[in-house]
């Protein structure tokens, strides 16, 4: 079966969160399974960097009023489109960002074009190249199915919602330019309280939708977790599923991770040490004393909670502990953090930055991560905490609440807990949570049970992998005759 996945982000190529990650790792993960994908990404300075000279496949000479061509690659094991539209993409900045953090003014340009260009692949633009089958990822590809749709091309599609948090919701003075049919701002297609929304209309013309653990898939059902989107959802609840999400176990592991001064695995666990040694030292902490360090690799945002850390981290520094953030977002709970921080020199350190070798050694040195989100689609840092012996600290929400086993006296005697949850999802419920794994830190025999029960958690793609391909196979042989629902939101436009 041939698939085409459609992203905005993919590692190790371009990344900015967990995104990155699952779109770089489920391609290899499916190949065993007879799936071949191929990936649409958009030729951001440093995709091209890695292109050596690749001949256009097609080109196109208005796609939304730029002249774009795509090219075909291979890196890192990973089969690449890439859309090499330099008007749109080849800018300094990040993906979504300019070099001032501001959002680009014409990203509802640039992923309309990403989506139609796939679109286009989809309906057999590269005539050696026909998809058996569409994987759009979030918002920023979420236009593929509307454009397939309205071009007649009936071809399955699979939408995966990472965040709901993120809509691409735009005002519907811009529906002329995106040239889709004006019947395409209707309710049940792109409108969104007066605006138009990509998502929408990705969710509304795709054939199975999945998000990235089952218990979000329950939540986004509620207003509380939905926003704004749970009555679409709802009306569309029995193509609705979740599938948890994977880790590539050679990215991310302790026995020969390149970023680690020290490589260790389950049976060599104190050699974390090492790492705890130079972890410190980079980030100008004191090195002396036995108290544990606490962790967090994160996106600093409203949604993963770190002003309630901010607001709690004293709580492990009173009991002998290292604090450690590094991450980047919201500026206001940047300044909490450092104003914290600032409170407990040579034991608490916030370093405001994005880089991987630094998240590698940040969990191959410490001894808890902290994830206090308050909702987390999956999650992927409690994961790699999992693997790499450190214990999480976790909110019970989303992908967290299902990755986690909360060292309850049940799951300890069962031999089963990984970690700490806390609910409700607050500055008191993480204090006390805090106080529960700090306790537990003073028992080294309840503390090593911890780590080597997590580090024996399954979180390969495996398993996962195997439930994306039975979505796909399943549309797949439905597809054979034009399904009901195709027909219905063929006419729809
Ligand atoms: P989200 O996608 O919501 O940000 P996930 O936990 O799914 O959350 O994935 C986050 C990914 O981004 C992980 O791979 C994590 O290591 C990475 N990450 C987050 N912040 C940083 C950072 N400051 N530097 C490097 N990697 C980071
Ligand atoms: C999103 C979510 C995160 C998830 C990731 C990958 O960014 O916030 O929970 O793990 O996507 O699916």
């Amino acid at each position: 079966m041939k698939v085409l996945s459609v992203t905005s982000e993919i590692f190790p190529l371009v990344k900015t969160g967990g995104l990155g990650d699952v779109t770089g790792s489920l391609p290899k993960a499916l190949e065993p399974l007879g799936i071949e994908t191929t990936t649409l990404i958009p030729g951001y300075p440093g995709v091209l960097q890695q292109l050596k000279s690749a001949m256009p496949l097609v080109v196109f000479d208005d796609l939304l009023g730029e002249r774009a061509s795509l090219l075909h690659t291979r890196i890192e094991g990973l089969s690449l489109f890439v859309l090499d539209a330099p008007a749109l993409f080849n800018r300094p900045g990040g993906p979504y960002v300019n070099e001032k953090g501001v959002d680009h003014p014409d990203n509802w340009k640039r992923f309309a074009a990403l989506s139609l260009a796939a679109a286009e692949i989809a309906c057999g633009v590269l005539p050696g190249w026909v998809p058996d089958l569409v994987h759009t990822h979030d918002w920023q590809s979420a236009l593929t199915s509307v454009y397939m749709r309205d071009r007649g091309c009936m071809t399955p599609a699979v939408l995966t919602i990472h965040n709901l948090a993120f809509q691409g919701q735009y005002s519907k003075n811009i529906m002329p330019e995106l040239r889709l049919p004006p019947q395409a701002y209707s309710m049940n297609l792109m409108e969104y309280f007066g605006d138009i929304s990509y998502l929408k209309g990705g969710l509304q013309t795709v054939d199975a939708i999945t998000t990235v653990s089952p218990t979000y898939a329950r939540e986004i059902l509620t207003p509380r977790f939905g926003m704004g989107m749970d009555g679409v959802l709802n009306a569309r609840v029995s193509v609705l599923r979740g599938i948890v999400n994977g880790i590539d176990l050679d990215v991310w592991d302790p026995a020969t991770d390149p970023h680690l001064p020290r490589n260790f695995d389950i049976g060599t666990l104190r050699r974390k040490r090492e790492n705890r040694d130079v972890l410190l030292e980079k980030f100008g902490l004191d090195p002396s004393g036995d108290g544990p360090v606490f962790s967090a690799v994160s996106r600093l945002t409203w949604q993963k909670g770190f002003d309630m850390f901010a607001e709690t981290a004293d709580e492990v520094i009173h009991n002998g502990g290292k604090v450690i953030v590094f991450g980047q977002g919201d500026r206001d709970v940047e300044k909490l953090l450092r104003d914290t921080a600032a409170r407990f020199p040579g034991r608490m350190a916030v370093h405001i930055g994005y880089d991987e070798p630094t998240a590698h050694l940040i969990h191959g040195g410490s001894d808890a991560i902290v994830q206090p989100s308050r909702f987390e689609p999956c999650g992927l840092t409690q994961l790699y905490a999992l693997r790499y012996g450190c214990v999480p600290v976790v909110s019970r929400t989303g992908g967290l609440s299902e990755t986690i086993i909360d060292a309850n006296d049940a799951a300890m005697s069962a031999r089963v807990a990984t970690g700490f949850q806390f609910h409700p999802v607050t500055t008191d419920g993480l204090r006390l949570a805090l106080r529960r794994a700090l306790h537990a830190y003073q028992e080294p025999k309840m503390w090593a049970r911890l780590q080597n029960q997590g580090m024996k958690a399954k979180f390969s793609w495996e398993r996962s992998a195997q439930q994306y391909a039975a979505v796909y196979a399943n549309l797949v042989r439905k597809s054979g005759q034009v399904t009901s629902t195709g027909e219905i939101r063929r006419s729809a436009l």
